[in-house]
């Protein structure tokens, strides 16, 4: 239980709660809890939204149907004309304060398999190097430019969260400024069996994941971090994934070139490495800036070209995306589209023993970043050199992996 909440709800709260929702096997082991335990899963059965759980039987229905057409992209022999132009208005909205980093941390890293967060794993050879010490060494290149330090929040979830905050003071920071970093803690949602039946972690805990990446700001409003920005003066949040060991952060072209064009987001986007990469690709879906998946592509959309002969959708988004402020103040109250994601969720067999499994045996429930592009009116899309800027680690081994990453950051002379 939350340190400081009220539990409020009774047992025959609870039952009528989880009658509703076709989930009363989360009390099957009730009478075998400690009072601690019941007050805990009482609790928890009070804080979790359950109406996430509609989205099994009605997974097609989450996905409407709309109109596709192409996007335009400024492409990188635009944004190296304009390179110096970009830069200065980029650096000047650093220098002033306008400019802040959003680490998106909360999520769970299961296909790297390891215990830890993403951001302590150690890519390194010779010597430790961190996935979090990259990212902020990438940020300071951008502090050294401008001769001030970028406002840094980092997204976790109860997951990850103590951990993470623990390496970062174990690791000082890795030399940044931590009076210009904050922490805070994303929502988490129910995780269920494929028939939609929540999973339990314990006999007194229903099994929960992180809500996905796309909570980051009501997450910031609700823990008063929007406040925050606001007494700073930041107009631009920069949110970025984690796993991206070359992600270029606050990046003042990319910034430059957004606020320029007048757009109320931009997107970093690389050139798709061939016609069928597991990317997804940003367009117009209904006249708005979208980001539709890969797997929702046609045939017809991967064929299609544009005037140029090109292909019409081209340009894959690599999960680093500036937001102005203000336009998310405006739809901070929208509901973003729930997607349902196939996972390893750990849980009690029928016999009430923890199992980890080696496949995946359920659903998490995740909004999703991409998804808020789509809320705002107008969204500048900015090619970046992939070579340089595009190093995700998803996996182990393979594509986007520790392995792919280390070989890019070799060609981009960081020592590993
Ligand atoms: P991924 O889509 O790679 O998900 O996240 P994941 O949960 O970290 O990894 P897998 O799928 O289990 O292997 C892309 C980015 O979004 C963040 C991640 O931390 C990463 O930076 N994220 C994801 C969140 O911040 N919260 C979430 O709930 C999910």
């Amino acid at each position: 239980m939350d340190s400081g909440s009220v539990q409020t709800m009774t047992y025959q709260d609870a039952y009528r709660k989880l009658e509703e929702y076709g989930q009363l096997h989360v009390l099957k082991y009730y009478d075998e809890l400690n009072e601690e335990q019941k007050a805990q899963l009482l609790q928890q059965v009070e804080d979790t939204d359950f109406s996430v759980l509609q989205y099994v039987e009605h997974k097609d229905a989450a996905l409407e149907i709309k109109e596709i057409s192409p996007i335009a992209a400024m492409e990188l022999d635009e944004v190296e004309a304009r390179r110096e132009e970009f830069t200065q208005i980029g650096l000047d909205a650093v220098r002033q304060g306008k400019v802040a980093a959003v680490l998106l941390a909360g999520g769970m890293g299961t296909r790297l398999g390891s215990d830890d967060p993403k951001c302590m794993y150690d890519i390194g050879l010779t010597h430790p190097v961190y996935i979090m010490q990259r990212l902020v060494e990438n940020l300071m290149d951008v502090v050294k430019a401008a001769g001030a330090y970028v406002p840094f929040f980092i997204m976790t979830s109860d997951k990850n969260h103590d951990k993470t905050v623990s390496f970062m003071e174990k690791m000082n920071y890795f030399g940044y400024d931590p009076s210009k970093i904050w922490f805070f803690k994303q929502e988490m949602a129910p995780a269920a069996d494929y028939s939609g039946k929540v999973y339990m972690e314990e006999k007194y805990r229903i099994s929960t994941s992180p809500n996905g990446n796309g909570g980051w700001f009501l997450s910031m409003k609700r823990c008063g971090l929007i406040d925050k920005v606001h007494e700073l003066g930041i107009e631009w949040l920069n949110t970025f994934a984690v796993d991206n060991v070359l992600q270029r952060i606050a990046d003042p072209v990319f910034v430059g070139a957004t606020i320029a064009s007048g757009c109320a987001s931009g997107a970093k986007t690389v050139r798709k490495a061939d016609r069928d990469e597991r990317v997804g690709v940003i367009c117009l879906a209904d006249g708005r800036p979208s980001i539709i998946e890969y797997y929702e592509m046609t045939p017809e959309l991967l064929d299609a070209k544009n005037e140029k002969g090109d292909p019409a959708y081209n340009f894959g988004v690599i999960m680093n995306y500036l937001f102005r402020e203000k336009d998310l103040e405006r739809i901070v109250d929208e509901v973003l589209p729930v997607h349902i994601v196939e996972k390893k969720i750990p849980c009690l067999d029928e016999n009430g023993n923890p199992v980890s499994p080696e496949q995946p045996n359920g659903y998490k429930f995740e909004q999703l970043v991409l998804d808020m592009v789509r809320e705002l009116d107008t969204c500048l899309p900015v090619e970046v050199d992939r070579a340089k800027e595009f190093a995700p680690i998803k996996n182990k081994t393979g594509v986007d992996s520790v392995e792919s990453a280390r070989e890019l950051c070799r060609q981009n002379g960081i020592e590993l």
